[in-house]
């Protein structure tokens, strides 16, 4: 299944704005993804960066409006246009955006929207009054209502020195986006409905201290932005964390376990299918104290209690609703990795479980690297070598699809 954005065409149209420099950035980052990036500048973006700057991020030939009159000019744009997966135009301008609006065909890049039956993005790009104005917003909703995905502007500090809306989105944003769109296109997940558990929980001491763990969340919401890729609606719960949300989850900040199991077991009842890859608290403090506890009051003696077991309820649940149809769990191991796991998976019913070995540096809570042991009912036991959590998401997707359409 691999990512969503490797080995698709993408076109990237870049039109005259000062956020032109951010576009060659988008296009390295596509490239490193694997997309076979093909710019397409207008004379106005030229006026910004040149056709080299792309040629050198991807490796392709970027294209100009002189194409158009060479010696295959006349079929240059049905060709771009054929060929593409998707067209993402940013920085989109004012006027290519007017222009694709109403159809006006004087350059290659229009031209080459026109005859397109492939996805278009537009990430706009321009001074706040130019955005704001009547005749862009027409413009904006015109596309919107024929299908063209809108990503952005931002708010924020413009190039006037003022601050307003018309910021491009930053490139790892509208990679975002992008995938979003390519998921919606053809994902397996289409129409199914996801929930992705991530982080680690905090549990209070008193009105500043808590109790929680080394999860950094990079497990869960790279599972979730898998998910994404392959069209899934995602709920994505989470304790604290930094990380940003992928585009097009709906996220839910948690911080106990008790809020998890409640925001989990409200999410579930219309799910599909729950990942709970989230470090949850085994253990909380028995009471609360309201206050911040002070070292004159003496060493505090904390008594701990069992926190709620997230995935007994999930199966609980399950077995009065049938819902969710695919329940996979995490099996977070110090030792005796493969049995601990099998008798969790029988444990907590679940359909899958990911066993990982906690005490290696690569791998587990924390890290960017995972090494897996795959468990499934059946006794199947499938050992992975060490990979990047993206890729350790993109097969536990795999696997979510395969066991989505054996329950259905
Ligand atoms: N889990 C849960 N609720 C908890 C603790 C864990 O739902 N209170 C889930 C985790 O999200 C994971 C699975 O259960 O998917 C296994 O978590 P793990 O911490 O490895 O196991 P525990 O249930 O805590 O068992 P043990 O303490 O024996 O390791």
């Amino acid at each position: 299944m691999g990512n969503i954005l490797s080995e698709r065409r993408i076109l990237l149209g870049v039109t005259g704005s000062i956020a032109c420099y951010k576009a060659a950035d988008l296009a390295s980052k596509l490239t490193q993804q694997g997309a076979s990036v093909t710019a397409i500048l207008t004379a106005a973006a030229r006026q910004f960066i040149t056709p080299l700057t792309f040629q050198s991020v991807t490796g392709q030939r970027a294209y100009v409006d002189e194409d158009l009159w060479g010696h295959e000019g006349h079929i240059q744009h049905l060709g771009l246009a054929h060929g593409a997966d998707l067209i993402a135009i940013a920085p989109a301008s004012a006027n290519t955006i007017a222009k694709i609006a109403h159809g006006i065909c004087d350059n290659l890049l229009t031209l080459t929207c026109l005859a397109a039956t492939c996805p278009i993005l537009i990430a706009p790009a321009m001074d706040s009054g130019m955005y704001t104005h009547p005749t862009t917003q027409a413009n904006v909703e015109i596309l919107k209502q024929r299908g063209v995905y809108v990503a952005g502007p931002a708010t924020g500090r413009m190039a006037s020195g003022l601050t307003g809306i018309g910021r491009m989105l930053e490139p790892s944003e509208i990679l975002g986006h992008l995938r979003w769109v390519l998921g919606r296109q053809e994902g397996r997940l289409k129409g199914k409905r996801l929930v992705v558990t991530a982080g680690g929980t905090s549990e209070p001491i008193d009105a500043v201290r808590v109790i929680t763990n080394r999860s950094s969340g990079k497990q869960g919401f790279a599972i979730a932005q898998a998910a994404i890729d392959q069209g899934a609606e995602v709920t994505l719960i989470t304790g604290p964390t930094a990380l940003p949300t992928p585009v097009g989850a709906r996220r839910i900040e948690v911080n106990t376990a008790q809020e998890m199991l409640t925001a989990v077991l409200e999410a579930i009842s219309a799910a599909d299918a729950l990942v709970m890859a989230a470090a949850v608290a085994d253990f909380r403090p028995e009471t609360v104290v309201t206050e911040k506890l002070s070292k004159e009051e003496g060493i505090p003696q904390l008594r701990l209690t069992l926190a709620p077991d997230i995935l007994s309820a999930v199966a609980h649940f399950r077995s009065r609703s049938g819902y969710p149809r695919v329940v996979i769990g995490f099996a977070a191991e110090s030792g005796d990795l493969v049995e601990r796991a099998r008798q969790k998976l029988v444990r907590k019913r679940l359909d899958l479980i990911v066993a990982n070995d906690i005490t290696a540096p690569d791998s587990g809570l924390g890290a960017d690297t995972n090494r897996v042991t795959l468990i499934d009912p059946a006794g199947n036991v499938q050992s992975y070598p060490l990979m990047t959590k993206d890729e350790v998401a993109q097969i536990l997707i795999e696997k979510l699809v395969s066991l989505l359409e054996i329950s259905s």
